[in-house]
């Protein structure tokens, strides 16, 4: 199939890099988004979120005139949604901007059209959220056109890279839907394209962040473990993951972003029956930045009126994304606690947390500190010289929370450095 202009519903961290990598590619693309500052920002030529590479690819494709934007989807060969998938409060999906997005589509859908969803989504969605409303058109996904579901399988960080690299599946409602996403796809997808049906496709989507979060949550325990036990726990990953077959991940203090922390609920949504694992693994993950606040407390003894400077706030290294992060709960709960809490994020200097002093450099964040806590390994922070931190405050103890600084180097700064999951042998 022949795809001359497609149109990309949300323009995201996931939307707009394909977008503009479709266009660098040579089709025409309409970048859709409701939200008229986005739009108003691309307008301008400006990139609002925060991606390497992303801000040079766009400029590229807007000055090719390939992409162009605008606030409600137009007649297209194909059609791309990749819409946020949040959950609400009580763990369950919200489809609401998956359905709002093909009910956009649905009166410029023509016969031949192609309709991609990227959405993270739970199994089934394709074939029974978004054919019923694609159909109301009049026309028979599989027949009249083209429906399919291939998941955005990307690193925040290495969006540009991964896009056009990685595998990527493909999951049609039909063997001819799939093939056709395989033809727009491979535009530029230089990774291999696997074909398979819709469900499959959200299926494999969700197991993978679903068994990442597993995998974590065991290296969360285990982090507990170490400190009870009095063991390093970096360490010992470092010495497990020796064995052939073993592959540890790291603990840190907690899972968030929107794909790790949220996936795994769509699995418990869907079949609570069979999902206690991948439920407990969720609630250990989430119960994390508790383990941070015991640890906080052994190191303070007392938390109330304590001045703790917190170095990184997003949901991990380099990335300006603070959905769901653990940093931000972590912050919560001292607030909670009543320590006097500032921050440091450099991604996100002015994001507000409720009760945190937000700053706009790392002297102003420590300048009157007792403790200094590593939240996020940003690499400018793993590379902070502790000597010059030492000429910054008053704090002499520190907590790593992601093994970013060497104890030695601390120690002789002056520092008393813990690290999370590191028990001190009694
Ligand atoms: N961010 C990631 O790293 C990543 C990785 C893999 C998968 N995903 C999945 O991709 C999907 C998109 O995530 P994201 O991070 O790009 O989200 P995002 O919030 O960065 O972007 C979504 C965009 O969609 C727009 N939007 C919402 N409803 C709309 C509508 N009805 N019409 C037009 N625009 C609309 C929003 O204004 C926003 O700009 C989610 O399902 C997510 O789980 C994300």
């Amino acid at each position: 199939m022949k795809f001359e202009h497609i149109c990309i519903i949300g323009l995201g961290y996931i939307g707009l890099p394909t977008a503009s990598t479709f266009a660098t590619h040579g089709i025409r693309v309409t970048g859709v988004d409701n939200n008229p500052e986005v739009i108003h920002a691309l307008q301008q030529g400006k990139v609002h979120i925060y991606e390497p590479g992303l801000g040079e690819v766009v400029a590229k494709a807007v000055a090719s005139g390939n992409l162009r934007v605008s606030p409600k989807p137009v007649e297209a060969d194909a059609f791309i949604i990749a819409v946020p998938t949040p959950f609400y409060e009580d763990k369950k999906a919200d489809l609401s901007f998956v359905r709002a997005a093909a009910e956009e589509v649905l009166p410029v859908l023509r016969e031949g059209n192609l309709v991609v969803l990227e959405s993270t989504s739970p199994p089934l969605t394709t074939e029974k959220v978004v054919r019923p409303i694609l159909e109301r058109s009049g026309l028979v996904a599989g027949k009249d056109f083209k429906l399919a579901y291939s998941p955005e399988r990307v690193l925040p960080g290495q969006i540009m890279k991964e896009l056009i690299e990685n595998a990527r599946v493909i999951g049609g409602v039909d063997r001819a839907s799939a093939e056709a996403g395989r033809d727009l796809y491979g535009t530029f997808v230089k990774g291999d394209i696997l074909l398979t049906d819709a469900t499959t496709s959200e299926m494999v989507k969700l197991m993978e962040n679903t068994y990442r979060d597993v995998n974590i949550a065991i290296a969360n325990e285990f982090s507990r473990l170490a400190d009870r036990f009095g063991v390093d726990i970096w360490e010992a990953i470092q010495i497990a993951n020796r064995h052939p077959r073993v592959k540890i991940l790291n603990p840190g203090p907690g899972v968030g972003g929107h794909c790790i922390s949220v996936d795994p609920w769509f699995f418990v949504e869907a079949a609570p029956d069979l999902t206690p694992l991948i439920h407990t693994a969720r609630n250990v993950n989430d119960s994390q930045p508790e383990f941070v606040i015991k640890i906080i407390e052994h190191l303070l003894g007392e938390v109330k009126g304590k001045r703790v400077a917190l170095l990184g706030l997003a949901f991990k290294a380099n990335v300006d994304d603070l959905r769901e992060s653990p940093a931000i709960e972590v912050a919560h709960l001292l607030v909670k606690a009543g320590a006097v809490v500032s921050a440091y994020e450099p991604y996100k200097p002015d994001f507000p947390v409720a009760g945190v002093k937000m700053t706009h450099s790392l002297p102003e964040a420590v300048v009157d500190s007792d403790l200094v806590v590593l939240l996020v390994g940003h690499t400018q922070f793993k590379e902070l010289d502790p000597r010059q931190l030492a000429a910054m405050t008053p704090a002499r103890l520190a907590l790593d929370t992601v093994n970013g600084w060497d104890t030695a180097a601390w120690q002789t700064a002056g520092f008393k450095l813990a690290k999370l999951g590191k028990g001190e042998k009694e």
